[in-house]
């Protein structure tokens, strides 16, 4: 009876951990920009992100994060991110191939 209850949970925690691992990395990461970056009513002054090509968006990233641009927000945001997460968050928000 223990023994079935057991591998009961182990079925249980293995289903969660599948489908945790099915949500793209670069999309979790990208619902932390579009709070403002959607291009909404409220975000007006803030550009649309998911109208920039992928390869803009990182390039940008990497200038935030290097200082070499300088910016009021995204030059403490960017450098959270290591350069896989920026280039699989730009794959998702952005225009591939551009
Ligand atoms: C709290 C609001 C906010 C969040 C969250 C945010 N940004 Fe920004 N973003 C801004 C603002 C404001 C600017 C304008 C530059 C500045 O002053 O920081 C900007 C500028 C940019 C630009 C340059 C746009 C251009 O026209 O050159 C890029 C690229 C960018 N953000 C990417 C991102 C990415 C990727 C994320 C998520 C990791 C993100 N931002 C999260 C507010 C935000």
């Amino acid at each position: 009876m223990k023994k079935s209850l057991l591998l009961v949970i182990c079925a249980g925690v293995a289903l969660t951990a599948g489908q945790a691992a099915a949500i793209d990395r670069g999309q979790m990461l990208a619902d932390n920009c579009m709070s403002c970056h959607s291009g909404g009513a409220n975000n007006a002054t803030i550009p649309n992100l998911t109208q920039y090509p992928s390869s803009l968006i990182v390039s940008q990233m990497k200038a935030f994060k290097d200082g070499s641009r300088p910016a009021t927000m995204m030059s403490r945001h960017a450098k959270g991110y290591s350069d896989a997460d920026i280039a699989a968050l730009a794959k998702y928000i952005g225009i591939q191939g551009q």
